[in-house]
């Protein structure tokens, strides 16, 4: 497989080679069948050509084992393919229990970083190499989509919503990011660049802004500035659902439903929180829309994930 060329990005993650693979076999499957039927396309019209003015084509018939030939190869093909596909597909989308987890703003027209640690970043991504990294993204204006070529990794990133992605990198070095989806006037500049780095440079790197809060501690000071904490306490006496122990959990709402509190929700929950009122509570807490950022947002987030009981 190329490594490298100005055709082909150089495979930097784990996933990359069996992305790689798939993308080589439909190509390969295509050329075949392409020059198969432009062959016997041309083949045919030598040799069955009508030879002189007055010929009368021969009468037709069914030839059922050649029909069900060529309806069962396709199927078993494209069958094939299905599986493959699929299970590369699930392996892409799904991370595994133990990611280093980072936040992505996408924004007209840059890509805003939050490591949990504080760090913030725009327009470049540190990562430690050969570490399972785990992307959550938003954006704060229209439709972004992240790409990382190199890594084979791309997703939509959706105003109101958080979409994870996650990719393990295999050597250090620069690799080009982009923004994949049509966003307005300076879209072709929303790039950027993923540094992966060798885990005692990224150490190094991270303990470089070791001064500033921490993204839950930052969410803690907010969630007492914006006086959240007048409702929501842990003691059992506030007006709102106690948050210790919250997070991944499953929250029963008034109607019976059971929604588990993951990072989606907390956001519909400051921003919409008649949504889903919790059982046993009345739905007097304000929107909190137009108040925070999505920055802040992910900062409130955090905070709540990091509430245990
Ligand atoms: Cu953001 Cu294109």
């Amino acid at each position: 497989m190329p490594t490298s060329s100005p055709l082909f990005p150089e495979a930097a993650s784990t996933i990359a080679g069996r992305v790689d693979a798939l993308y080589f076999f439909l190509i390969g499957l295509t050329v075949f069948f392409s020059v198969l039927i432009a062959g016997l396309i041309i083949y045919c019209a030598i040799r069955f050509r009508r030879r002189s003015p007055r010929e009368v084509g021969q009468k037709m018939h069914a030839h059922y084992g050649l029909e069900a030939t060529w309806t069962v190869i396709p199927l078993a093909i494209t069958m094939f393919l299905f599986v493959w596909a699929s299970r590369v597909y699930v392996e892409m989308v799904r991370p595994p229990d133990e990611t280093l987890n980072i936040y992505v703003v996408g924004k007209q027209w840059m890509w805003k970083f939050q490591h949990l640690d504080g760090q913030r970043e725009i327009n470049e991504l540190h990562v430690p190499v050969d570490r399972d990294v785990k992307l959550i993204a938003t954006s704060e204006d229209v439709i972004h989509d992240f790409f990382v070529p190199a890594f084979r990794v791309k997703v939509d990133v959706i105003p109101g919503r958080y979409v994870s992605i996650w990719f393990r990198s295999t050597k250090a070095g620069r690799y080009r990011l982009f923004c994949a989806e049509y966003c307005g006037t300076k879209h072709s500049g929303m790039t950027g660049e993923v540094v992966v780095m060798d885990p005692p440079a990224y150490q190094a790197w991270l303990s470089g802004g070791a001064t500033q809060q921490t993204l839950s501690e930052a969410g803690q000071q907010l969630f007492s500035d914006l006086a959240c904490n007048t409702c929501h306490r842990a003691d059992l006496k506030g007006r709102g659902p106690v948050l210790e122990g919250v997070f991944g959990q499953a929250v029963t709402l008034q109607s019976g439903e059971k929604v588990v509190a993951d990072e989606a929700y907390i956001r519909e929950s400051i921003l919409n929180p008649a949504a889903k009122i919790t059982a046993g509570y009345q739905p007097i807490m304000p929107t909190f829309q137009g108040q925070v950022s999505e920055e802040q947002l992910l900062a409130l987030v955090e905070y709540v994930k990091s509430l245990h009981k």
